[in-house]
């Protein structure tokens, strides 16, 4: 037999109630916070994504699904939203009549990553941009989105780390002192990082081998770099988190995976995962439209893990389809042909009815009535139609009433609508 493809998974009928009670959730809160849905394809040009999230990094060097089609283009499915919303932003000039715009969109992304629990190659996200607003309160704005959202679903144990990496004004003197102590662990370091360090010495900050997380433990943080403008921006985005009552954690060493963002940086980290702690992550990107071609356009946005907050929540609550309104257990040919009349109407109508096809017995029926969770039975056999009334039962409180089938398909909708 087939069997699909490591890392990936399917999510079955059982599981996506919880999936479209947190879409929906999220996607409410979204909506009154001014954010529309985008849709952006799974695939994109290659140079899109190295570009945006950086060459050196884990995502670009490692991870992503990158393939020749057939016309000799080199394509990636993406590993994040972002560089797409990014792209479409300036593709469709979307800054033209004002640049201030917010998206969300929920899908999947793709990172060719060590399979473990809350890790896969094929996961999902819900991802929120907001372009054009430079004021560091969109910043605690997202923060406190991102709050609102956990705190409505009811995920517990989360906490708020916050950073800022600074701006090209600060970063020189910063990657100096990094430099500096580089030089002094080179040969601790994993031969990324040597490379690493002469490209891009931030990304060692970032490597996840033990060796070069030792070497760096003592490196100097970027926050206390800063120059007089992102200090400024970060004491208001922390000013303003704790004047609206949410708790975080300064984390002078979340550096984040994407080369793409400028001071303020966050994730929500949870201990229900074990060793993926990070529920979502986000931040500043202040460069990113003008590096890909946009006009000059500060931007910040974040991404919760799905697929995570899904396992967290499956642990911590309940949420399941709910059963038909109404299963008609019928007996017989003639019974079998109106019930199949009735469940096409009340289908219709809007109403979840389920039927047997098969000759089964009543007391097979009840069975799986009961198995479906079905709210109400309708019983109807030979001797019901003859005597023109249907039996209807509560399935929770075992109550029985007898309905005329004449004009059955209405009184069942007035007494079952939901
Ligand atoms: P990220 O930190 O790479 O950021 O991913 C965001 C979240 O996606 C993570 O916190 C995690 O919950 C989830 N995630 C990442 N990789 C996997 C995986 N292999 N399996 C399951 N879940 C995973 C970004 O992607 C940025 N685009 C976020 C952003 C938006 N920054 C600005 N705007």
């Amino acid at each position: 037999m087939i069997q699909l493809i490591r890392g990936f998974k399917d999510i079955l009928p059982a599981e996506t109630a919880l999936w479209q009670h947190i879409e929906r959730t999220a996607a409410s809160l979204l909506g009154d916070f001014g954010y529309g849905e985008i849709r952006v394809p799974i695939m994109e040009k290659t140079e899109l994504f190295a570009r945006s999230i950086g060459e050196d990094t884990d995502i670009v060097e490692k991870e992503m699904y990158t393939f020749v089609d057939r016309g000799g283009d080199t394509l990636t499915l993406r590993p994040e939203a972002t560089a797409s919303i990014v792209r479409a932003y300036i593709q469709h000039k979307m800054y033209a009549d004002d640049p201030v715009r917010k998206f969300y969109t929920i899908g999947p992304m793709f990172r060719r990553e060590r399979p473990q629990k809350g890790r896969y190659r094929q996961f999902y996200q819900i991802d929120a941009e907001a372009f054009g607003i430079e004021s560091p309160l969109v910043d605690a704005q997202m923060i406190y989105m991102l709050h609102t959202l956990f705190e409505r679903l009811g995920v517990q144990d989360t906490q708020v780390l916050i950073n800022s990496l600074g701006c090209p004004d600060c970063r020189p003197r910063f990657r100096q002192a990094l430099l500096d102590l580089l030089d002094g662990v080179e040969e601790q370091l994993c031969s990324d990082c040597r490379r690493r360090k002469a490209n891009n010495p931030l990304r060692v900050l970032d490597c996840k081998v033990p060796g070069c997380r030792e070497a760096v433990a003592g490196a100097p943080a970027i926050i206390d770099y800063l120059c007089d403008a992102c200090r400024a921006h970060f004491d208001t985005v922390t000013g303003a988190l704790t004047a609206h009552g949410i708790p975080f954690v300064l984390d002078k060493r979340l550096v984040r995976g994407l080369d793409y963002y400028t001071r303020t940086t966050f994730e929500i980290q949870t201990t229900a995962l074990g060793a993926q702690s990070a529920v979502a992550g986000g931040g500043r990107y202040d460069g990113l439209v003008q590096a890909l071609g946009g006009p000059a356009t500060p931007a910040i946005g974040f991404a919760i893990g799905f697929d995570r907050l899904v396992e967290i929540l499956g642990q911590q609550t309940q949420i399941t389809a709910a059963g038909p309104a109404l299963f008609i257990a019928a007996i017989g040919d003639a019974a079998r042909a109106a019930a199949f009349d009735w469940s096409l109407r009340l289908g219709g109508a809007g109403l979840y009815v389920e039927m047997e096809h098969g000759d089964k017995s009543l007391k097979a029926q009840m069975k799986r009535a009961n198995r479906l969770d079905a709210g109400h039975v309708l019983i109807v056999g030979e001797n019901e139609l003859a005597a023109g009334k249907a039996v209807l039962r509560d399935m929770a409180t075992k109550e029985q009433t007898e309905l005329p089938i004449d004009g059955i398909v209405d009184a069942l909708r007035q007494r079952l609508a939901p």
